[in-house]
């Protein structure tokens, strides 16, 4: 069986002042139905330049995504994306908000399904904000109404960019159980990038690693071993729990290594006489 979501060969090259800027190079994984997969890797390796690649935003210079055996060229309903900051329009309330996206929302025959904006607020436990301007909400129920906003559309790929990672680490743990609680509920597919190395272990079926930029790939793919449905005290004790984080650690501190060596390197060979270069 082909996975829903493959990303092949895919490659993003930049054009900046000082010439082409290779992001990511030949990035390849797929993502199962229903799976919920964490894209992890250090700041500027290239995690939201494939993710926006996979919502449509941006488009790959080589290879690319492939939905269904179509490849992605624009954004498209089936996939909703939820941002770090909540990005909510000011004047609209938390159900204004909702119902503007989920109004969008379509039944497979291109006529606009009936979704109740409040019933995804409630989903995701902000039932009761439903009349408040965003300004009047905290940061952690802004994004819960983000998530709201994205769910509302049906899509069958949630898309997360950090989504978490401006909140406190108690609002954190919270949106966290929201989540994973929604998901335990609708298996949409989910594709979230974390710097968070627990967040990701907490939520995630498998673990796709970055190598660091530029030319970042994937360095290797992990499958977290803990039974579901989860909860956190379970996790964190589970016997192979200090394992997998040391793999995830060790492979970024590897990587982080790597690309501070070819800096210095880098640097030595525009900097140093020959007889002195690092061999
Ligand atoms: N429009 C652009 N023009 C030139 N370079 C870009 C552009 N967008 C991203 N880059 C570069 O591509 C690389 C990857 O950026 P990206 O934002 O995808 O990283 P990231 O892994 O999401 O980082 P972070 O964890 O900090 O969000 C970075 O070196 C970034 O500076
Ligand atoms: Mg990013």
């Amino acid at each position: 069986m082909t996975a829903p979501l493959e990303i092949t060969g895919l490659t993003k090259v930049f054009n900046t002042p000082t010439g082409p800027f290779v992001a990511v190079k030949d990035v390849n994984a797929t993502v199962r139905q229903s799976e919920f997969v964490c894209i992890l890797g250090h700041s500027g390796c290239g995690k939201s330049t494939v993710l926006s690649i996979v919502a449509g935003l941006d488009t790959a210079t080589y290879g690319g995504v492939v939905i269904d055996g179509k490849q992605v060229l624009a954004p498209g309903p089936e996939r909703a994306l939820v941002f770090q900051s909540p990005c909510l329009l000011p004047w609209l309330t938390a159900r204004q908000n909702v119902q503007l996206a989920a109004d969008r929302a379509e039944n497979g025959a291109g006529r606009p399904k009936k979704i109740d904006a409040q019933a995804y607020l409630d989903l995701v436990g902000v039932g009761e904000d439903a009349n408040r301007l965003p300004s009047e909400l905290s940061l952690g129920t802004q994004q819960c109404v983000s998530l709201a906003r994205a769910l509302s559309v049906e899509p069958r790929f949630l898309l997360l960019d950090e989504p978490f990672s401006m909140l406190d680490s108690l609002t954190r743990f919270e949106l966290q159980d929201t989540l994973l609680d929604v998901w335990e509920k609708h298996r949409r597919t989910v594709v979230m990038v974390t710097h968070d190395i627990d967040e990701a272990l907490y939520l995630a079926d498998r673990l796709i690693l970055m190598t660091d930029g530029p030319e970042a790939g994937v360095g290797e793919i992990l499958e977290v071993p803990f039974a579901r449905p989860r909860n956190r005290a379970a996790v964190l004790a589970h016997p192979d729990y200090y394992a997998c984080r040391r793999r995830v650690l060790d492979f970024l501190d590897h990587h982080a290594q790597q690309s501070r060596t070819t800096a210095i390197d880098d640097i030595l060979r525009r900097t140093t006489p020959s007889p002195f270069r690092r061999s």
